[in-house]
C-alpha cells in the first residue's frame, strides 16, 4: 500500500462546506444529517426556507428535524419545530409564542455547518448545536445568564410548535408529560409538491435541568393546564398556532439538551428510535459516528488535486455529499403498505435521472439497488412508478415517465439485485395504460401517442387528467422513455422491443423543419425547431424562445404559464434526442451547424438556463457532432463560473443534488447519457482521479499528462486504455466494474482526436454517415 503523507492526513470532510448554495435559490439543505438520513436538523428561518435554513441572513422561526434538500416550489417539512426562549420576568405570557413574533436573527459568522453537525447563535445569545441519527437528532441549547428585574436568574423555555415550514398543517395532536416534560404527538400535513397529505409523528424528551412546569400554548396565550391539546384546521382553513412547552430550572451548565426522534408510523415508535439510537446523549459520540458514515461514504472516490485550488477541490467534494441527501431511507416508516425495503423523496425523478441517480450507480449501487427495488414496490402497492415522491405521497409529473430511464440506466450499468421482468412490466405499465390522475403517475394522451404517435397540441384526451399542456416536451421524454424500455425488452428477449423501438422516433412528427427563430426581432439564422402540433396535423406556433428570459412567457411550468415545453423553451428542448443525437443532427443540417448552433445557445445570454436540469446534456453533446473537445471548453465555461464554493455558488436549485451530480461527474471528465452504457469523455479538474467499486473492489483511474491547473490545456491529444490507444470520445461502464486505466495526454488546442465519425458515442441512427456507433446501443 502506498501512502503518502498527504494521503495519511487527508480528511475528506474539511473539503466538505454544507453551506454552498445555501443562498441565492440552491435551497439547500445544510444541517446534520447521515447519508439519505431521515432525520435532518437545521435552524428553519423565515427567508428562503425550502430547504430550512438560509445564509440569507433572516430570521430563525425554530428547529426542526425532517427537511429535503435543494427542492423548488413550497418549502418541504420542517415538522414540529423545537424554540428556546427565555421569559421576561420569568412569566410564561412574557414569552412569544407565534411563529412571526418570535422569529429572531442569528449572528451571521456563528453559523457552523459540517457533515452530521450544525451550529448557530441567536443575536439574543442563545445557543444551538445539534448532530443527528437516521430518525433522531440530539440538540444542545445553551442559554445565556441573564437576569430579571429583581435579579432572578430567568429560566429556559422550550416550546414545541404543531407546524411546519409551510404552515400546511391540518389536525394536531400533542402531549406533555408533567413530571418529566417528554412531548409526544402527531399531525396531519401536505405533501409540499404532490397529491394528498402525510401523518407525522413525534417525541421529544429533555435532560440538563429540572422541570419547573409546563402545558399547552395557543395563540400567543400559555397554560400549565391542561397537558393535551387536540387542534383542528376548521372555519375556511383557518390556522391556529399551537403546541406546548416546558419551562426549565436554570440548567447547571447553561445547556438543555433535547432528543426528538421522528416517525411516520406512531409516536410510540419515534420514542423507540430516539431512545435506541441516542440512548446515553452522548453528542460528540453521535457526531462522530455521523462523520464516519458520511467518510465511508465518500471513499471510493479519490483525488490528486495537484496545484488546483481549494476551492476547486471544496466544490467537487461539496457537490458528491450533496448526492448523498436524498432519496432518504424510510425502511420501516411506511404506513401504507409492508415492504422490506422503502425509499422517499424522490425529489422529483425529473431532476434526478439525469445525472444524481446514475452516479450512485457508480460509488454506491447496492443503496441505488435498494432505491430501485423500492420504486418497483411502490409500483406493486400503489399501481404506478412515481414520477415524483415526497412525504409518501405521489408528487407532480413534469414531463415523462423518467423512473423508466433509471431503470434501465440500472439494467445496463449490470446493477444487481432487481427483478427485472417486474420492472419491464411496471415500465410497459406507463407505456401503455394512461392513469385517471396522470398529473402525478404514468403518462397522459397514449391515445394520441399510439394513434398519431405525438402529443397534439391541446390534445383531445378524456382517459386521464393533467395539465394538458407540455405537448413539445413530453412527445421528447416519451420518445426517449420508450426507447429504453426498447432496450430492457431486447435485452429480456420480449418481442416488444420493435414497437417501443419505432415510438422512440416519435419526436420526428414534431420537427418543423423550416421554423426559424427571432431574438428581439433578429434572425437567429437557424432553421428547423420542434412545434406543437394539433391532432389533424396542423402545426400550432410556439416562439422557440418563449420560456425564457428572452421570450414571452419568460418562465413556464405546471400552472404557471402553461407551455409546449416544460421549464424551458424549444431551443432548449430541441437539443433533447438522446438517443438519437445523430439523427437531430442531420435533420439540423450538418456537424457544423449542430456544433454552431450549440454554441449560439451557450452564448446567448438567457437562452441557455445552467439553472435547470433539461440543459446538462447539452454542455456535452459536441460529442456527437465529432467536437468532445468542445465539450471540455463548454464544462470549463460553466464550471467554476456558475458552480463553485461561495454561499451562492448554484444557478438554481441544487434538486436533490442533481446541481450536485452535474459538477462532480463534469470534474471527474466523464459525463453519463443515462439509460445508456455511455460516459462521454473530457479532462477530469484534477490531474488524476480514481474510484474504486464497491462491487468489484477494483479502481478506475485518469491519468493526465501535461495538466495544469490553470485550465489551459484542456483539450485530449490522445488517449490510452490499460496501456492501449484509445480513439473513442467515451467509454461504458465496465471503466469502472473493471477498473481501467485511462491515460489522457493533454494540451491547448484541439487535436484530432474524437473527432472520427466511428469514435463518436452511439447513436440510434448510426453516425451521420457511420452505422457502427449504432451497434454499441446493442437494439
Ligand atoms: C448577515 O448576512 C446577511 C446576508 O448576507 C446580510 O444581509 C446582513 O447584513 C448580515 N448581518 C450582519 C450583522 O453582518
Ligand atoms: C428579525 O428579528 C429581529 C430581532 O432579532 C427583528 O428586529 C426584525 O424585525 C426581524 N426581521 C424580520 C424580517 O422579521
Ligand atoms: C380533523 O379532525 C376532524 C374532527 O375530529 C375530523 O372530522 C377530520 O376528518 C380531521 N381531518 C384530518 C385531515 O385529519
Ligand atoms: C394522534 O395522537 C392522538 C393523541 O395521542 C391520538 O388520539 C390519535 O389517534 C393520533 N393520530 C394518529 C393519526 O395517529
Ligand atoms: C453541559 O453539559 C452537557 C452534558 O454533560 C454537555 O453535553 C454540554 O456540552 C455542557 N455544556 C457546556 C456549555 O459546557
Ligand atoms: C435503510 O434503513 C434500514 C432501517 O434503518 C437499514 O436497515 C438499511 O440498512 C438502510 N439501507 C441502506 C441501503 O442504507
Ligand atoms: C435583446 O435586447 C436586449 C435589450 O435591448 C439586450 O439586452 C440583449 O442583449 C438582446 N439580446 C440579443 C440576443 O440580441
Ligand atoms: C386543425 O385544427 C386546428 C385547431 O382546431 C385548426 O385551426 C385547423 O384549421 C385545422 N386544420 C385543418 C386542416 O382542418
Ligand atoms: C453544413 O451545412 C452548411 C449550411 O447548409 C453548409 O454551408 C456547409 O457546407 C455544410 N458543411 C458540410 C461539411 O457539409
Ligand atoms: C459562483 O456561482 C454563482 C451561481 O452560479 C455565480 O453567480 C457567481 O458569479 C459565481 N462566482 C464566481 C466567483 O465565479
Ligand atoms: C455486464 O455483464 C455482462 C455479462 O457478465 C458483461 O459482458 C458486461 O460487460 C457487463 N457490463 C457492464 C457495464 O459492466
Amino acid at each position: 500500500m502506498r501512502l503518502s503523507l498527504a494521503v495519511l492526513f487527508f480528511d475528506v470532510l474539511d473539503y466538505i462546506d454544507p453551506l454552498i448554495g445555501s443562498d441565492n435559490g440552491g435551497n439547500v439543505f445544510c444541517g446534520a444529517t447521515l447519508p439519505y438520513g431521515m432525520a435532518k436538523a437545521v435552524a428553519d428561518v423565515d427567508g428562503q426556507n425550502t430547504g430550512g435554513f438560509s445564509t440569507d441572513g433572516s430570521n430563525i422561526t425554530g428547529f426542526s428535524s425532517m427537511h429535503d434538500s435543494g427542492t423548488g416550489g413550497n418549502p418541504s417539512l420542517g415538522n414540529f419545530p423545537i424554540f428556546p426562549q427565555l421569559c421576561a420576568d420569568d412569566v410564561i405570557d412574557n414569552c412569544v409564542f407565534p411563529k412571526a413574533e418570535r422569529a429572531t436573527h442569528y449572528v451571521n459568522e456563528s453559523v457552523v455547518a459540517r457533515p452530521g453537525y450544525f451550529a448557530v447563535q441567536l443575536v439574543n445569545g442563545i445557543k444551538a448545536e445539534m448532530t443527528t441519527t437516521q430518525h433522531a437528532t440530539l440538540y444542545h441549547f445553551d442559554f445565556p445568564e441573564q437576569k430579571s428585574s429583581n435579579a432572578i436568574a430567568l429560566s429556559p423555555l422550550l416550546q414545541l410548535d404543531l407546524t411546519d415550514l409551510w404552515i400546511s398543517r391540518q389536525n394536531a395532536s400533542i402531549s406533555v408529560d408533567a413530571m418529566t416534560g417528554q412531548l409526544k404527538g402527531n399531525g396531519t400535513f401536505l405533501p409540499s409538491f404532490g397529491a394528498g397529505s402525510y401523518v407525522l409523528h413525534f417525541c421529544a424528551d429533555f435532560s440538563g435541568a429540572g422541570v419547573k412546569d409546563n402545558g399547552i400554548w395557543v395563540n400567543n396565550r400559555a397554560g400549565t393546564e391542561p397537558k393535551e391539546l387536540f387542534v383542528t384546521r376548521g372555519f375556511n382553513l383557518w390556522f391556529t398556532e399551537a403546541g406546548a412547552f416546558v419551562h426549565f430550572d436554570r440548567p447547571a451548565n447553561g445547556t438543555i439538551s433535547v432528543r426528538t426522534g421522528m416517525s411516520f408510523i406512531s409516536a410510540d415508535q419515534a420514542c423507540q428510535h430516539a431512545a435506541t439510537e441516542i440512548p446515553t446523549w452522548d453528542f460528540d459520540g453521535v457526531r462522530s459516528a455521523a462523520e464516519d458514515a458520511w467518510r465511508e461514504k465518500l471513499s471510493p472516490i479519490s483525488i490528486n488535486a495537484g496545484d488546483v485550488s481549494k476551492d476547486m477541490q471544496i466544490s467537487f467534494w461539496s457537490a458528491i455529499y450533496r448526492t448523498m441527501m436524498s432519496p432518504q431511507n424510510y425502511t420501516g416508516e411506511n404506513p401504507n403498505w409492508k415492504s422490506p425495503e422503502y425509499w422517499d423523496s424522490f425529489y422529483c425523478i425529473w431532476d434526478q435521472f439525469r445525472s444524481q441517480l446514475p452516479l450512485l450507480t457508480i460509488i454506491d449501487p447496492s443503496t441505488l439497488s435498494s432505491m430501485l427495488r423500492s420504486l418497483l414496490y411502490t409500483y406493486q402497492n400503489e399501481g404506478w412508478l412515481p414520477d415524483c415522491r415526497m412525504s409518501l405521497c405521489q408528487g407532480w409529473t413534469q414531463g415523462g415517465s423518467n423512473a423508466d430511464v433509471v431503470l434501465v440506466d440500472a439494467y445496463v450499468k449490470n446493477v444487481t439485485g432487481i427483478d427485472w421482468n417486474l420492472a419491464y412490466e411496471a415500465i410497459v405499465n406507463d407505456a401503455e395504460h394512461e392513469p385517471l390522475e396522470w398529473a402525478h403517475e404514468g403518462r397522459g394522451g397514449l391515445n394520441s401517442w399510439k394513434s398519431v404517435h405525438y402529443i397534439p397540441y391541446l390534445d383531445f384526451d378524456y382517459l386521464g387528467f393533467g395539465t394538458n399542456s407540455r405537448s413539445i416536451s413530453r412527445t421528447l421524454e416519451y420518445s426517449y422513455n420508450d426507447f429504453c424500455l426498447a432496450t430492457l425488452a431486447k435485452a429480456l428477449g420480449k418481442g416488444t422491443y420493435t414497437k417501443y423501438l419505432s415510438r422512440a422516433s416519435n419526436w420526428k412528427n414534431l420537427f418543423k423543419a423550416d421554423q426559424t427563430s427571432f431574438i428581439n426581432s433578429t434572425n437567429t439564422g437557424f432553421v428547423g425547431f420542434f412545434q406543437p402540433k394539433y391532432m389533424n396535423g396542423t402545426w400550432g406556433f410556439q416562439d422557440p424562445v418563449a420560456c425564457s428570459i428572452l421570450g414571452n412567457p419568460q418562465f413556464c411550468s405546471i400552472t404557471t404559464n402553461p407551455s409546449e415545453t416544460f421549464e424551458s423553451t424549444v431551443w432548449e428542448y430541441n437539443f433533447y434526442v438522446p438517443h438519437d443525437i445523430s439523427t437531430l443532427i442531420s435533420k439540423l443540417g450538418n456537424d457544423t451547424t449542430f456544433v454552431k448552433r450549440l454554441d449560439f445557445f451557450h452564448e446567448t445570454p438567457g437562452l441557455a438556463d445552467i439553472g435547470n436540469e433539461p440543459v446538462f446534456l447539452t454542455v456535452y453533446e459536441y460529442h456527437y457532432a465529432g467536437r468532445p473537445a468542445k465539450s471540455a471548453e463548454r464544462a470549463h465555461y460553466y464550471i467554476p463560473s456558475s458552480f463553485n464554493d461561495s454561499k451562492t455558488g448554484l444557478p438554481g436549485n441544487d434538486d436533490s443534488g442533481a446541481m450536485g451530480s452535474f459538477t462532480a461527474f463534469s470534474m471527474m471528465g466523464l459525463f453519463p447519457n443515462p439509460g445508456q452504457n455511455v460516459y462521454l469523455l473530457v479532462p477530469p479538474f484534477f490531474p488524476e482521479i480514481g474510484v474504486t467499486s464497491p462491487v468489484t473492489k477494483k479502481t478506475a483511474t485518469v491519468k493526465t499528462k501535461n495538466f495544469d491547473a490553470g485550465y489551459k490545456n484542456i483539450y485530449i491529444q490522445s488517449a490510452a486504455v490499460n496501456g492501449k490507444p484509445w480513439t473513442k470520445s467515451w467509454v461504458g461502464h465496465e471503466f469502472f466494474t473493471e477498473g481501467w486505466t485511462l491515460e489522457l495526454v493533454l494540451g491547448s488546442s484541439e487535436s484530432s482526436w474524437g473527432t472520427k465519425v466511428e469514435d463518436r458515442p452511439p447513436s440510434l441512427g448510426g453516425s451521420s454517415g457511420g452505422v457502427a456507433a449504432r451497434d454499441a446501443l446493442d437494439i
